[in-house]
């Protein structure tokens, strides 16, 4: 027995988070009865489920990839205002995958697609602590200060942020390159901080998640992990 979220997961429908709000919506059905408890325990043996009407199937092969996201892509598998995903950035005509996290629609840099549900929830999940690290551009002289501040914890309404590492690496035209690393990932976590001490993001992109990196792959391309990439995300 294994509880129904876990089990969507599983066969790639996504996080088990996703798969919880999947639930809730009244879309997953268990020998034709519509589920209302998200703890319920299924025996995948015995019972039928059935998401969106369709029967689940556990996924066997599984998929990694990496994309180096542009601006005015959506992070998600379908966009209700018709507006460009990050599925159709890939032209994936495969079976089911799914972004993990989110990256804003303005911004760029480290995303990665899976069906691997398990994996998904391994990565977003906060107890990891995973860091991910971002290059910002942002309006204004950043003073030291300001950056102690980030360095510490910031309230960005409602949550108060755990120490970041952030490094400047540039002043040019009123504007600072910072380079920042959190183990985090709320909504907008990184604009919001930056407005929270009165610089606003202009640019942002995402450069690594803990032990994988974007470089060497230009904006908009994408490829498969490698087995070593894989390993390495694994084992966290
Ligand atoms: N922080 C942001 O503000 N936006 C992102 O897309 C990711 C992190």
């Amino acid at each position: 027995m294994m509880r129904i979220n876990k089990y969507m997961a599983m066969c790639g429908m996504g996080s088990r988070r996703k798969c919880e709000d999947i639930i809730r919506s009244g879309n997953v059905t268990v020998n034709g009865r519509t589920v209302s408890e998200l703890g319920q325990k299924i025996d995948p043996e015995k019972d039928k489920i059935s998401v969106y009407g369709k029967p689940l199937r556990p996924v066997t092969d599984k998929i990694y990839i990496l994309l180096n996201k542009p601006k005015g892509v959506i992070s998600s598998v379908r966009d209700q205002f018709g507006r460009k995903t990050v599925i159709d950035q890939i032209g994936w005509s495969g079976s089911r995958i799914f972004p993990v996290g989110r990256l804003d629609y303005d911004t760029e840099g480290l995303l990665i697609l899976t069906n691997d549900g398990e994996l998904a929830y391994k990565l977003t999940h906060p107890k990891h602590q995973i860091e991910k690290e971002y290059l910002c551009i942002v309006r204004g002289l950043l003073k030291e200060g300001d950056m102690k501040k980030l360095r510490e914890g910031i309230d960005i309404g409602g949550f108060v942020t755990s120490p970041a590492t952030v490094t400047v690496e540039g002043f040019e035209n009123n504007m600072t390159k910072v380079r920042i690393i959190i183990k985090e990932g709320k909504n907008r976590q990184v604009r919001r901080m930056f407005e929270a001490i009165g610089y606003p993001v202009v640019y942002l992109r995402r450069d690594r998640i803990g032990g994988i990196r974007i470089a060497g792959l230009e904006t908009g391309k994408w490829r498969y992990l490698t087995s070593k990439e894989l390993e390495m995300l694994k084992s966290i």
